[in-house]
């Protein structure tokens, strides 16, 4: 009986902690309180929205973000702007359409089905303009790099003087969490760079977060519905395990002990 407790222990724990047991880093990133981290976690609307703000308005100069639409700005579990603001961020934008009946193309306001449009045509003119460097695609960029999260938030925030034996090239700076601690990307963020809507004081700190959290909910937008479904499916096995083990009581309760 006590290893069966036991073992049903051990997998709860397994189930619980299995978000930080592996993460043994070897660069601390710098830490801040994610909403969206944990069994519970959600993504805070109200940072979703400032953050599509940033992108817009700082990082969308340079980085693409092609597998997000119009409309998943106003999708349950993202930054839920109302259908109508959606619409209207969509129609601040100019798409490529056609061809007419003239067969020629024309440009038209974007809709919420279209996609971002991209800072660039293609690959070769963003390299073009950014001294060679191609500013990747942020859609699941979040995702896509080891640290998520962490290490984006920490990169915005990681540009300092470099050591003094280390020597720069024009275009190329320093930033303790980039790979190499050269990154081609000038520091995106300064304090008060744009102004919220929402009254929130825009410091480096709260853009970084902000847009971070932008770019986990594009990477992983079904985040609070994977959370909501594991929680209940943990429910249905402890309810089970339960079940289970008082079955096998009462089915071993009919044979007697002989001492
Ligand atoms: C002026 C153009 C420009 C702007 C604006 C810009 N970036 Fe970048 N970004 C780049 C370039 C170029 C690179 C590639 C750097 C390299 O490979 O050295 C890059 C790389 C990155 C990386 C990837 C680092 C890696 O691990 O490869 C992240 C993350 C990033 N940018 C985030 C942002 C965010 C967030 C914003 C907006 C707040 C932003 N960038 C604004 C040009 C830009």
């Amino acid at each position: 009986m006590k290893k069966l407790t036991s073992l049903f222990i051990l997998f709860i724990s397994i189930l619980f902690f299995q978000n930080h047991s592996i993460s043994a880093e070897k660069v601390k990133f710098l830490e801040t309180d994610w909403t969206f981290k944990g069994l519970f976690g959600k993504y805070d609307r109200a940072s979703l929205q400032r953050g599509y703000q940033v992108y817009s308005e700082v990082c969308a100069a340079c980085h693409s973000m092609q597998y997000l639409s119009y409309r998943n700005l106003a999708e349950p579990g993202g930054p839920e702007f109302t259908e109508e603001q959606a619409k209207f961020i969509a129609a601040s934008f100019e798409v490529l359409d056609g061809p007419n009946t003239d067969g020629e193309m024309f440009r038209r306001p974007a809709k919420l089905s279209d996609k971002f449009v991209m800072p660039y045509e293609n690959v070769e003119a963003s390299k073009a303009a950014n001294g060679g460097a191609y500013p990747p695609d942020m859609s699941v960029l979040a995702k896509a790099r080891k640290g998520g999260a962490d290490y984006i938030y920490s990169l915005l925030l990681g540009y300092d003087d470099p050591p003094a034996d280390m020597k720069l090239d024009d275009g190329v700076y320093y930033n303790k969490y980039m790979y190499g601690n050269k990154i081609k990307m000038s520091a995106p963020l300064s304090d008060g760079l744009v102004e919220y809507g929402d009254g929130t004081e825009a410091t480096k700190e709260q853009m970084a977060k902000d847009i971070t959290t932008f770019l986990m909910w594009s990477a992983e937008p079904h985040l609070e519905t994977r959370h909501k479904t594991g929680f209940r499916v943990i429910i249905y096995l402890i309810i089970l395990s339960i079940l289970v083990y008082l079955t096998m009581k009462k089915i071993w309760s009919r044979v007697e002990t002989k001492v």
